[in-house]
């Protein structure tokens, strides 16, 4: 069972999203438990406050260290080698989310503790004794980190044994075997619009449908993305 606990001060965002599709499935089928955690809970004054105004002055506010810092521990425990999860941050200044850190984080099977920030960011502080790293999801910004936390549940969910209905699907699609975009699919009617599905498709020549898509492949990831066929090109 791979545990997500999620801190945010706007659980109610998570309610219909932790029911649904890929996540609601995984979460009914015993693959994954996750649980939402209100901010503010852990906030000591009459007002719940969790952010103030940044030191240096500019836009904006900056979520304090407390209440920050005691809700991570008593979720996660103090940072180290003992603590019962790792903690994750959602911060457009964390590392870029891909598929192959996906991977690694399914496959170490959790638990996970998602943090996610509010406002224009968090005191460095929180992120220095509290947390143990930063993912962004690309390179725009959100309101928080919410929508983020969202993103990296349903990229873990569909990884879990037993969640995806067909698991061969995983293979063939981008991102993986070799990081290309995916080729166009069809399905009925064979024609639409005038538009005809590619006669290959319809032969039942395997190899040469296998040929075709490997070629489609190639040809849309070399306009579309070709940072992906040559990594180490300026893009
Ligand atoms: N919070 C705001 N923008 C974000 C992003 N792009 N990735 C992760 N967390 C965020």
């Amino acid at each position: 069972m791979f545990e997500i606990d999620v801190l945010t001060i706007f659980p109610e965002l998570f309610g219909p999203f932790l029911e649904t599709a890929f996540v609601g499935h995984a979460r009914r089928g015993g693959a994954a438990a996750i649980r939402t955690h209100d901010l503010r809970d852990w906030a000591t004054d009459r007002h719940r406050s969790v952010d103030d105004q940044p030191y240096g002055g500019g836009p904006g506010m900056v979520m304090t260290p407390e209440p920050l810092v005691p809700a991570i521990e008593a979720l996660a425990g103090p940072k180290g080698p003992s603590r019962s999860a790792h903690v994750i941050c959602l911060t457009p200044q964390g590392r870029r989310l891909d598929q192959a850190r996906l991977e690694a984080l399914a496959g170490a099977g959790g638990p996970l503790l998602l943090v996610c920030g509010r406002y224009e960011g968090i005191d460095q502080r929180v992120l220095d004794v509290a947390v143990d790293e930063e993912l962004s999801i690309g390179d725009y910004v959100l309101s928080g980190g919410e929508l983020p936390a969202m993103v990296l549940i349903e990229g873990l969910a569909r990884l879990l044994p037993g969640v995806l209905g067909n698991p061969a699907s995983i293979e063939t699609e981008s991102f993986r075997g070799g990081d290309l975009l995916e080729g166009p699919q069809y399905t009925r009617p064979p024609i639409y619009r005038g538009l005809e599905v590619p006669e290959v498709l319809r032969s039942g020549d395997h190899a040469a449908i296998d040929e075709w898509r490997h070629h489609q492949a190639i040809a849309r990831t070399r306009e579309r993305r070709p940072d992906l066929l040559d990594p180490d090109a300026d893009s």
